[in-house]
């Protein structure tokens, strides 16, 4: 029998319980620093720095976090299903809790880019980004994150797995930033859908959701093990 596809739609909420924070909260990073500083062109053409500084601590604190519960038991359902992680954050939890197929909407915390060709990527071995680094065609590296304004480039390998989807969960996401709460709209009519987000359903356009209205870290072991159950059964 054919594995059935399971696409999830993670967001900042799914590495809260690893201590990383999330972005709209009280206490949210956007509630700490103004985007246009750090996350535009702009901000970077003011005060390159500064942005590499937020980035390097972004990924000191990316590198010291741990996958939780809720990433382990995506994991998990590799064997039984196929599964694609469409994310939005920028640290490796998923890929560390051992799921293979991750794509990432918002750029990668461990990659740097040319500041001239956003083809020319990089991994980061050592942690801190500084002034001076150079790409291959000599301009300053600047951290692989997809800033407002920019393009996302991965939007369009997304939206076809996303179609495909008979399985589809929306993870620890506000679905705030376009177009990836777009993503929602491609889901197919005849799909499964879970929301699983501790402030439940707020956005319209999770119509047609099963709202879990808990943490991911509780939530999604014993979702993960329905599906195993379902899977083994069926
Ligand atoms: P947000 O901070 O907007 O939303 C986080 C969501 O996670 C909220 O709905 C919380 O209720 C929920 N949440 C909190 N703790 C949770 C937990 N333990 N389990 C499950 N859910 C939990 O973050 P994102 O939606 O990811 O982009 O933000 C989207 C984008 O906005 C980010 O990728 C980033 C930001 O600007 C860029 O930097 C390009």
């Amino acid at each position: 029998m054919k594995m059935q596809k399971i696409v999830v739609l993670s967001g900042a909420g799914i590495s809260a319980e690893s201590g990383l924070q999330t972005f709209r909260a009280s206490d949210g990073l956007w509630n700490q620093q103004r985007v246009e500083d750090i996350a535009t062109l702009q901000g970077w053409e003011k005060d390159p720095e500064f942005v590499l500084q937020f980035y390097n601590e972004r990924r000191k604190e990316g590198r010291a976090a741990i996958p939780n519960a809720a990433h382990k038991a995506l994991a998990k359902l590799e064997p039984h299903f196929s599964v694609t992680i469409i994310t939005q954050n920028i640290d490796d939890l998923h890929e560390r809790a051992g799921s293979s197929d991750v794509i990432h909407l918002h750029g990668e915390i461990n990659q740097s880019r040319s500041s001239i060709d956003p083809e020319l990527v990089y991994v980061i071995e050592h942690w801190a980004m500084k002034m001076g680094e150079l790409c291959d065609k000599g301009s300053q590296l600047r951290p692989n994150i997809v800033w407002f304004g920019e393009e996302v480039p991965m939007i369009n390998a997304a939206i076809p797995v996303v179609e495909q989807a008979d399985i589809f969960m929306v993870i620890g996401t506000s679905l705030n930033v376009y177009p990836a709460a777009g993503l929602v709209d491609f889901v197919a009519s005849s799909a499964k859908k879970y929301h699983i987000d501790p402030n439940g359903l707020t956005q319209k356009n999770t119509h047609g959701f099963h709202v879990i209205p808990k943490k991911a870290g509780e939530a999604l072991p014993s979702l993960v093990q329905v599906l195993l159950n379902e899977a083994d059964s069926g």
